[in-house]
């Protein structure tokens, strides 16, 4: 099929080299022509393991191109995906403005029947809209459906994600548009959830919803587990084995960033409540969120007395592994109230330390490694559990420190080893 892809952020980009790689022929444009230039020189404007490589090879055999054009790209194509950003506005709401912007564009160009398919994270009703905006702005008389099929990609295993999905979703009006939309994901062999458009789109905010619910409860229950005396990652073991509950998003730690969690959350609050229907429980997931950052700082306070003056080594600034993205990051948020107490940073992340620069600038020193991340710093504290931060020679990292400490963020590490080793230890909601 002919497939225009609108937005080269991270879900157009992973999303239109995928559906490449299974046979289709594909134009992802963006107004960004800085980006698309450095997609045609062969950059990346963001870092995932093996898209480069994946875009590199579709490229090679004719089935994927950028270009700035979004009025040809859609003029040419029988499905035209969504993908641009729905960003918070203040109130937490998404701000839907690029959505309708490229609605807009899509009714200016429509000259034969298209799918026009919501890729992007949006609210409920956002489906109606564009097809309001369409139908309002087009210029040719012919037929068009709207679609929303949300994607379920995390960053750093988004290709995996892609090609082998737990389901995929469409929401759909048309017999006409389900077919296609069934047809295009033939090739991924997996269960495909049809419902209407509402059904989908609700579908992707409470997936995300529900799984930073997961994280959020097993945070509260850290707490509870180390005042108790007890392990939480044992007590996450314990209950996750129970298949209706299963292990995933049970690991416990300084809280859920990114891209999407915090932002879905904050969207899914105001859509509830729009609707008449407010859903609390999703306020006490972010308070919990919010509380661990807290809870990060004190424990370091705890084990340095006071902070002005002391140098904290930080390890990992990403929201997770694999991912050069510090949006809503952990160690972004934590790394200020540090500094805000009037604390010196260093910080290693193996890829983030560009992107962090937007966030942090000259407050910090930048390290190529642990080691020197860990030189004269009275603290360590690790942030994102990167492959990297496995393995390390702790005789080494105690030299090199002023004083060993360690704040382990993510429960990394295994305190009686440490302990063993002379340093101060504190995980999260474990047994100390
Ligand atoms: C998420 C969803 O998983 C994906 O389906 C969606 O479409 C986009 O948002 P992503 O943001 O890439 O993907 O990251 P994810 O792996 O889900 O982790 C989100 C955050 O939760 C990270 O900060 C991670 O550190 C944290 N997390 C995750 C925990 O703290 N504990 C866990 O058990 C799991």
């Amino acid at each position: 099929m002919k497939l225009a892809i609108i937005g080269t952020g991270y879900v157009g980009l992973v999303t239109g080299t995928c559906l490449a790689e299974i046979g289709n022929d594909v134009i992802c444009a963006d107004n960004d022509s800085r980006k698309i230039e450095v997609l045609n020189d062969g950059g990346m404007p963001i870092y995932e393991p093996g898209l480069k490589e994946l875009i590199a090879k579709n490229r090679t055999e004719g089935r994927l191109s950028f270009s700035t054009d979004i009025g040809e790209a859609v003029r040419v194509s029988d499905i035209v995906f969504i993908c641009v950003g729905t960003p918070s506005r203040e109130d937490g709401s998404a701000d839907l403005t690029a959505i309708e912007k490229v609605s807009q564009a899509i009714a200016g160009s429509i000259n034969s029947y298209k799918l026009i398919v919501e890729k992007s994270t949006v609210p409920v009703e956002t489906g109606e809209w564009v097809k309001r905006t369409i139908h309002t702005f087009k210029k040719e008389e012919t037929d068009f459906d709207v679609a929303s099929n949300p994607e379920f990609l995390r960053e750093g295993s988004a290709l995996d994600d892609f090609m082998h999905p737990d389901r995929v979703v469409i929401g759909v009006e048309s017999e006409r548009a389900e077919k296609m939309l069934r047809e295009l994901y033939e090739p991924l062999n997996t269960k495909i959830v049809v419902t209407n458009i509402e059904g989908a789109e609700i579908i992707k905010h409470a997936s995300n919803s529900f799984l930073a619910t997961k994280i959020s409860f097993i945070n509260a229950l850290s707490n509870i587990c180390e005042k108790a005396g007890a392990d939480v990652d044992a007590v996450a073991e314990g209950i996750g084995l129970d298949k209706r509950i299963n292990t995933h998003f049970l690991k416990a730690g300084i809280g859920f960033g990114g891209s999407c969690f915090p932002k879905d959350v904050k969207a899914f609050i105001h859509i509830s409540e729009k609707l008449g229907c407010p859903f609390n429980l999703l306020k006490e997931v972010e308070r919990i969120n919010e509380m661990q950052k807290e809870i990060a700082v004190k424990k370091v306070t705890e084990m340095l007395w006071n902070i002005p003056g002391k140098v904290i080594g930080v390890w990992g600034l990403a929201f997770k592994p694999n991912t050069d993205d510090v949006r809503s990051a952990p160690a972004i948020a934590i790394i200020k109230r540090l500094q805000a107490e009037g604390a010196k940073i260093k910080v290693f992340d193996p890829e983030a330390m560009e992107t962090a620069k937007s966030k942090l600038g000259d407050s910090v020193t930048y390290c190529s490694d642990i080691y020197e991340t860990a030189k004269d710093s009275d603290c360590i504290i690790l942030m994102t559990e990167w492959d990297v931060f496995k393995e390390v020679d702790w005789n080494k990292i105690k030299d090199a420190m002023k004083q060993p400490a360690l704040m382990d963020g993510r429960n990394l590490y295994d305190p009686d080893e440490l302990k063993n080793l002379g340093f101060k230890y504190a995980g999260m909601g474990r047994e100390v």
